[in-house]
């Protein structure tokens, strides 16, 4: 007769070496670099393990496979973690982000459906007219030899591009345009990002005069939304062939019957929602493929010929239908979000006991899953620190031993994946395509001095990058 494995409980787990009472709390909230502090520890404990702030315990897992079926498990057995959830919900703001349970799926329906494949086409214009607008940019200092911070210049981008789909809005913010909404929201974001690291909830009963402006600004956002949302309303009355194809997120929700019982708060929550989680995402997931094309020059000249191969005269993709034949640059995009994901972590928490992998997790346990550790662990991926877009391509391959195409969980996994992944993928497409068919660049700095810098998604500290204008006869690639 058998007897079943007793799962491992909690306690039983390996724990890196911590204070006495404290716990692990001291060195997680003395860096920002809180992912660099949990790979060390996996270093020192393996791939499991437990930790404490305080007293709170929390479980950390860079088991792949128990990270997938955690994702899963969502919305019933496992959550975001209730902290986020709540830091976001006294901002007013309850969206598809941060909802949970049956309210969760009402929001995300209409959310998926406005940014699905067949909806972001599109978008493809307001992509196309703001690459246009960097390149311009781009093109201005590449004639001067000044070095260009990437990073800041790619949020740009985003921020026009989020902000004109999300609602219409021409913002402009690439040629430095100063806008009112642009200024409110510089000061929520870093807000959000501070709030969820505090050890503890100043905030609510001591308020500075950051919170003051945090309130201020918060309140001038929700009105400039709802006087969108009235706007939208009015053109949906004047046009009624929006219904049938809307130009913004504003308007798929006014027109979408699953969406029929929202309120303009939860529009409001939605639509700001996409302004947090569309644009430094992407911006940094852009700035990271940028940081390994300017290392390899070879894989800037294949992107280049593919560009000029797919959209020839054009110096932009002047289709959806065009970026869907970049095969090369889309290994490219591929390869930089395997290597650098710019969510490291994700932090959830259980619904209600579970046994996975052999591992009791009681109720309301806080886990930090981290799936990065395997996007780039040989076991998984061979030559995991090289960047090889070939391994994206099935007949080129030189690392054909180990790859895990679906360990890889930048977007997420489950029910609860991106939304926005299409959108993402699109944009990087056609501007990282576009850069490579306009420049050469190169770094501007030693490899060594870009860092990984986490607030509240990973990017790349102190890229500078140096654009040079390409002439018409490319070279051939290696
Ligand atoms: C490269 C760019 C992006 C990356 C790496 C990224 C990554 C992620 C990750 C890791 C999650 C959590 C998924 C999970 O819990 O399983 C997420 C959720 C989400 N993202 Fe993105 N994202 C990106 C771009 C965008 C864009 C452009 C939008 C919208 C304009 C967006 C909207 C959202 C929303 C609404 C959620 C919450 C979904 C839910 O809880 O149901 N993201 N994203």
């Amino acid at each position: 007769m058998t007897t079943a494995k007793q799962p491992t409980e909690i306690k039983d787990l390996p724990t890196p070496k911590g204070h006495l009472l404290l716990g692990h709390l001291p060195e997680f909230h003395k860096t920002a670099n809180k992912h660099q502090v949990l790979e060390r520890w996996v270093e020192e404990c393996g791939e499991l393990y437990r930790i404490h702030f305080a007293g709170m315990k929390l479980i950390v897992s860079a088991n792949p496979q128990l990270n997938h079926k955690v994702l899963k498990l969502r919305p019933e057995k496992f959550r975001r973690l209730s902290k986020m959830a709540e830091i976001i919900e006294e901002m007013g703001v309850l969206s598809v982000f941060n909802a949970e349970g049956e309210t969760w799926r009402r929001h995300r329906i209409p959310i998926a459906r406005a940014l699905n494949a067949r909806r972001i086409r599109t978008f493809h214009p307001v992509l196309r007219a703001k690459t246009g607008s960097i390149l311009k940019k781009l093109s201005d200092r590449a004639a001067t030899g000044e070095k260009v911070a990437v990073q800041e210049e790619f949020m740009l981008f985003t921020i026009d591009v989020t902000t004109s789909i999300a609602f219409g809005y021409e913002m402009d913010m690439i040629n430095q345009q100063q806008d009112e909404f642009q200024d409110h929201l510089k000061t929520i974001f870093p807000m959000i990002n501070e709030r969820i690291s505090a050890p503890l909830p100043v905030w609510r009963v001591f308020k500075q005069e950051k919170d003051r402006k945090l309130e201020t600004s918060l309140k001038v956002i929700e009105g400039i939304v709802h006087r969108f949302i009235n706007e939208a309303r009015e053109r949906i009355k004047k046009q009624p062939e929006l219904r049938e194809n809307p130009t913004n997120l504003l308007e798929s929700l006014l027109v979408d019957k699953e969406a029929h019982n929202f309120s303009d708060k939860d529009i409001y929550s939605n639509v700001f929602t996409m302004l947090l989680a569309g644009e430094d995402t992407t911006s940094n997931s852009i700035s990271w493929a940028v940081f390994y094309l300017a290392q390899h020059p070879d894989l800037v000249r294949k992107i280049r010929e593919e560009a000029i191969a797919v959209y020839n005269g054009e110096d932009v993709a002047p289709s959806q239908e065009h970026l869907s034949r970049l095969v090369y640059t889309h290994a490219v995009v591929q390869e930089a979000l395997r290597i650098k994901p710019t969510s490291p972590q994700l932090y959830l928490e259980s619904n209600e006991e579970v046994v996975l992998e052999n591992l009791r997790i009681p109720k309301n346990t806080r886990i930090i899953l981290q799936n990065k550790v395997a996007q780039t662990e040989a076991q998984y991926f061979t030559r995991p620190h090289e960047f090889l877009p070939e391994r994206w391509l099935e007949s080129e391959c030189p690392v054909h031993q180990n790859h895990s195409p679906d360990l890889v969980k930048t977007f997420g996994a489950g029910p609860r994946f991106c939304p926005g992944k299409y959108l993402a993928i699109n944009e990087m497409l056609i501007l990282l395509s576009a850069l490579c068919k306009q420049f050469d660049f190169r770094l501007a700095v030693d490899p060594q001095e870009v860092n990984e810098q986490f607030e509240f998604t990973m990017y790349p500290e102190n890229l500078w990058i140096e654009f040079t204008p390409v002439g018409n006869d490319v070279p051939s690639a290696v």
